[in-house]
Order: structure tokens, then C-alpha cells, then sequence
């Protein structure tokens, strides 16, 4: 709920006239508003992604006199065609004035004093699987035409990663659909794994077009909900700081990388499918001190070969630190 207040305050707050002043492609207000109004789910400032980049349509429509008008109507009514087989959904989520502010940016785009490093950030985003970031876009990374069946997202060979809103999450999820039907919520707020489901993926609809909500749609049945507790605990401290760094994924199956007191964690999140168990496996490095797991009050079963339970917390072995999981059994 905190979220929508947030959003829907920010939105509304850039209908003032007041910003409607000259772009130089750099003003926050629009840039802000970009993002805000959902844009970058497809597209990027130099990149193509599913639609063009905002300098691509600068440059197309720089000597052409009807260019803006072109090219709000694409917002307004959506478009296709025009570039390539995508289509974009009409933005009517987006005010007819707002919608006039963002024509009127992405048409200065070409001339940015920042595309160099716009172009240089989002090559190397787009170049390393890392994906560093305190605060990460809202992004549709892995072919989403070919997994694409409407704004119903499937899962074939590979895991897939998506930012996107959530229900019961934060305003930095992140899900991720494991091939044979199992998918799962990881709050990039949190530092933490929130739930599984089974059955399909998601359903962007509502997210994608902003009608009724910004919320994916999970396309199937909650198996597992992980309770409030950050799990981890290191030496004495009872609340621990954390803060996310990024994932990464070069594996099969995507690293999520956080700081808790200010040491580096990697963990990964995965299903095996034949025990039914939820793998969290834990990297930590530089670790002096004990470290405790406390699964909070959950209905799953818990079990490790790297710790010892005690009053219904996990120590882990000291020999262990660097590299632990924990397995939950789910019904
Ligand atoms: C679901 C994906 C999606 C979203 C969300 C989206 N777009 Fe698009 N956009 C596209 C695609 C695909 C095209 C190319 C359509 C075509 O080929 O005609 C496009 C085209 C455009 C164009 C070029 C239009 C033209 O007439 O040539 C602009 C400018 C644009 N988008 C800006 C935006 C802005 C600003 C937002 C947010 C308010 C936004 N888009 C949201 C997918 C999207």
C-alpha cells in the first residue's frame, strides 16, 4: 500500500506546470518520470530493448515537423509496427500532460550532454551478467518476446529474472521462474527470499499497462511463505544492517549479493524438484564472528549438515562461514 502512496504521489506531483519547462534530456522531473511511469520496462536510453531507445526515436524524428505529434499518439493509442514486431500498449496510466512532457525529452534525447555515460552504463549492465545496483530498474532482461504468450510470461529451459511489483513485496522485487513450474519472490528491499509458488509464472498485464494496479500477476499457488525475520545473524548483534548490492547470473540459477554489517554475502535460492526443498545456500566472506540462521516460525521442516539447532535457531559450524545452506521442506 506504502507503495502505491509513494508512486501515485510522485506521479501526481509532475503534473504541475512548473516542470513543463525547456528539456536538455537531463531533467530530473522527466527522468524521473520515465521510470516512474513504467517505461523502462522497455526501454533503455541508448539501447534497444523490446521498443526502441529514447535516442533512436530522437534521431528518427529530429528533422521531421510532425515528429511529436507521431509520436504521442503512439503513447496515447500505442504502437506497432513502427519499429519492429513489439507492441506498445497505450500508456493511458500516464496523464495527456505527462505524456506531452515525456514526447517532448525523448525528442532531445539525441542531444544529451550525458549520452556518453548513459551509453557506457547500460553497456556494461548489458555486457556483464551483474546487475549492480542499490536500486535495481524494473526490467524485462531475458527475451521476453519469445517467452511472451500475451502479457503471460513462461518459463522454458532456463531460470528467468524479472524486477517487477509484486504482491506482498516491496517496491524492489525481484522474481524468478525456474524451469518445471516452480517460481519465487526475493524482496531487494529485505535481503530476502518472501515466497515460492508452483504452477505458471507471471502475468504482466497489469504491471505492463498500469491498468488496475502495477502488480504481476504469480500464475499459479503459494507453496511456501517465508516469515517476517531476516534470517541471518552475525556474532551478538540482534538487528543486523543489510543493504543489496546486485545479482549476478552466470549460473543456472541467480546470485543475489547483499552486505550484512557491512559483510559481503552471495546467496542462492533454488527448488529440488524430487524432495521438494527450498535451497538456500549462503556465501559469506570474512565472517570473525558466529553465525546464527533463525528460520522464524514457518510451517516447513528445516535442515542443514552446516549448523546445530539450538532453541530454535541453526549455528552454523565455524568451519563452515564461507559457504552453508539450509533446505526447507515444502509440502
Ligand atoms: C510493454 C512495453 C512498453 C512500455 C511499457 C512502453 N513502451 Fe514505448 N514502445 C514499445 C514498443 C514495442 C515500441 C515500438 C512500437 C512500434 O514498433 O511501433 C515503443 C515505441 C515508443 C516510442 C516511439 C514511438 C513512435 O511513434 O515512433 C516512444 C517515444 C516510446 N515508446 C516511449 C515510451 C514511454 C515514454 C513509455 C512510458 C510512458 C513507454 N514507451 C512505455 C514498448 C513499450
Amino acid at each position: 500500500m506504502l507503495r502505491f502512496i509513494f508512486l501515485f504521489g510522485m506521479v501526481g506531483s509532475f503534473a504541475c506546470p512548473l516542470f513543463a519547462s525547456k528539456s536538455n534530456g537531463n531533467e530530473p522531473t522527466e527522468k524521473a518520470l520515465y521510470k516512474a511511469s513504467g517505461c523502462i520496462a522497455c526501454h533503455r536510453m541508448t539501447l534497444d530493448h523490446i521498443g526502441p531507445s529514447m535516442l533512436a526515436v530522437s534521431q528518427k524524428y529530429a528533422n521531421d515537423p510532425n515528429g511529436a505529434s507521431m509520436v504521442l499518439d503512439s503513447l496515447k493509442n500505442g504502437a506497432k509496427g513502427k519499429w519492429g514486431n513489439n507492441v506498445m500498449p497505450p500508456q493511458s496510466h500516464v496523464s495527456d500532460h505527462n505524456l506531452q512532457l515525456l514526447t517532448n525529452w525523448a525528442l532531445t534525447i539525441k542531444d544529451s550532454p550525458h549520452l556518453e555515460s548513459w551509453q557506457k552504463a547500460e553497456l556494461v549492465t548489458q555486457e556483464s551478467n551483474t546487475v549492480l545496483s542499490t536500486d535495481p530498474p524494473l526490467d524485462a532482461k531475458y527475451s521476453l518476446p519469445e517467452n511472451r504468450v500475451g502479457t503471460v510470461v513462461e518459463v522454458k529451459d532456463e531460470p528467468i529474472v524479472y524486477r517487477t511489483y509484486l504482491p506482498g513485496a516491496s517496491s524492489r522485487a525481484i522474481a524468478v521462474g525456474l524451469p518445471g513450474g516452480i517460481s519465487y519472490a526475493f524482496d531487494a528491499k529485505l535481503c530476502k527470499l518472501l515466497y515460492f509458488w508452483e504452477g505458471g509464472f507471471l502475468d504482466f498485464e497489469k504491471s505492463w499497462t498500469g491498468h488496475g494496479g502495477w502488480y504481476s500477476k504469480l500464475m499459479g499457488t503459494k507453496i511456501f511463505e517465508a516469515p517476517a525475520n531476516f534470517p541471518l545473524r552475525m556474532g551478538s548483534k540482534q538487528s543486523p544492517v543489510v543493504k543489496f548490492v546486485g545479482y549476478r547470473t552466470d549460473g543456472k540459477l541467480p546470485t543475489f549479493l547483499y552486505q550484512i554489517n557491512g559483510l559481503s554475502v552471495e546467496e542462492t535460492i533454488g527448488f529440488d524438484a524430487d524432495n521438494r526443498t527450498i535451497v538456500l545456500s549462503f556465501k559469506v566472506s570474512g565472517a570473525e564472528e558466529p553465525i546464527y540462521f533463525d528460520p522464524g516460525q514457518s510451517s516447513s521442516i528445516w535442515s542443514s549438515d552446516d549448523a546445530v539447532e539450538q532453541k530454535g535457531a541453526w549455528k552454523v559450524h565455524p568451519e563452515k562461514r564461507k559457504n552453508f545452506s539450509f533446505l526447507a521442506q515444502v509440502k
